[in-house]
């Protein structure tokens, strides 16, 4: 198990990460800045600058009951599509237009609030959860957490530029997370747009798209006038049958933070997403450091809803904090296990936070899920 980083010790212990470097080498180890470190080198380590290491762990497994799913338990459930690109190569006016052309949010006369994630129903009945975040940042946020959240990765490319620095990292991110992609070469309607020019980039990076005789999907569309986003939404359902997507729709829930805030009216409101089993009202959530009741829950067009399920992006009420995004979520049964691991979960966040204290505590656990 690998714990934190150079630059992660180097800050628990108020030192320069040049020195954890060099302390590393004269162990005959090369580590870089971001590099996470193993518990023999953290503890050696951290020993010659005074310092000694205790870890802990925090044991989930043995409060929350784990469900063992039987391939009969478990039914298809909607993709998790993230977009993400370079600057203002139109992510938002992606997804903008997709959110407004959804058939459901036409039913229910369109959306009334932003929540870091949303369900769209297609003409075909189909559905897909979009995560609506400026893709890059969340999804390395998740990572960070080791949070996998998203099964399909929207890579936009503006056909009036080309690829950029920040899709490389896009592209590098889905792949590292071993996430499938899907092109979307955008605002193919501008004067001068170079479609080709980007097929011809990502080809170069050995990303060589269908339409080229290649194995990765690529639609052009304009956002703008909305141009073959149906096209492009097909992709993403074809891409998504392919990863035979399921969940246990009957157990108690679990799933990640999307995002959380302090709310001055309502306290603290979270938005989760709902990865397995069914998230209800008055059930007992933990998340991250925080708990509490759903007091009550919301869908993305503000509707209050009893229940959500497998992919279901919720807005709930009732935590007595703001877990961070990328933080898991589970429905627990006894309060008072929840308010243990809580509080375990709370103070160890505090120990890392006091950098002065000759003691380090590692938060197994944190790292882990
Ligand atoms: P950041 O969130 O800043 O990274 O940008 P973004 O990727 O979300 O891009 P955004 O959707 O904000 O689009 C940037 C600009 O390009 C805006 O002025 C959009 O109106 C414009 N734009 C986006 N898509 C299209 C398109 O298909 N055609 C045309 N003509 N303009 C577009
Ligand atoms: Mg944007």
């Amino acid at each position: 198990t690998e714990f934190v980083t150079a630059n992660e010790l180097a800050n628990m212990m108020d030192v320069q990460v040049n020195q954890i470097i060099a302390s590393c080498m004269s162990l005959g180890l090369f580590v870089s800045i971001n590099q996470r470190l193993d518990a023999e080198t953290i503890a050696l380590v951290a020993e010659e600058f005074g310092y000694k290491v205790e870890f802990v762990s925090v044991d989930l497994a043995e409060s929350i009951s784990e469900y063992e799913d039987t391939p009969e338990d478990l039914k298809d459930r909607p993709a998790i599509v993230t977009v993400m690109g370079h600057v203002d190569h139109g992510k938002t006016s992606l997804l903008d237009y997709i959110r407004k052309s959804d058939v459901t949010a036409g039913e229910a006369g369109g959306i009334t609030q932003h929540i870091g994630a949303y369900g769209v129903k297609l003409d075909s009945g189909k559905k897909i959860t979009f995560l609506d975040t400026p893709g890059h940042e969340a999804f390395t946020a998740m990572r960070a957490r080791g949070a996998q959240v998203t099964d399909i990765a929207i890579i936009i490319i503006a056909a009036n530029d080309n690829v950029m620095p920040q899709t490389i990292e896009a592209i590098n991110h889905a792949s590292a997370a071993g996430v499938p992609i899907v092109f979307a070469i955008s605002k193919i309607d501008v004067p001068g747009a170079n479609p080709d020019k980007v097929r011809e980039s990502l080809a170069n990076m050995n990303y060589l798209v269908e339409d080229w005789g290649g194995k990765y999907q690529c639609q052009e569309v304009s956002a703008k006038h909305g141009t073959n986003v149906k096209q492009l939404l097909e992709k993403v359902l074809l891409e998504a049958e392919m990863l035979e997507l399921k969940a246990n729709p009957v157990k108690p829930a679990v799933g990640s933070v999307i995002e959380s805030t302090l709310d001055k009216g309502r306290g603290f409101v979270a938005t989760l997403l709902v990865q397995a089993g069914t998230l209800k009202v008055g059930d007992l959530i933990l998340a991250g450091s925080y708990y509490g009741h759903v007091k009550a829950m919301f869908n993305e067009r503000n509707q209050k809803i009893e229940e959500a399920g497998p992919s279901d992006p919720v807005l709930i009420l009732g935590l007595n904090g703001a877990p961070q995004a990328g933080e898991k979520f589970n429905v627990m049964e006894s309060e008072k296990e929840t308010k243990d691991i809580a509080t375990k979960r709370l103070q160890l966040q505090r120990e890392q936070g006091m950098r002065a204290q000759k003691h380090i505590t590692l938060d197994e656990i944190g790292r882990r899920i």
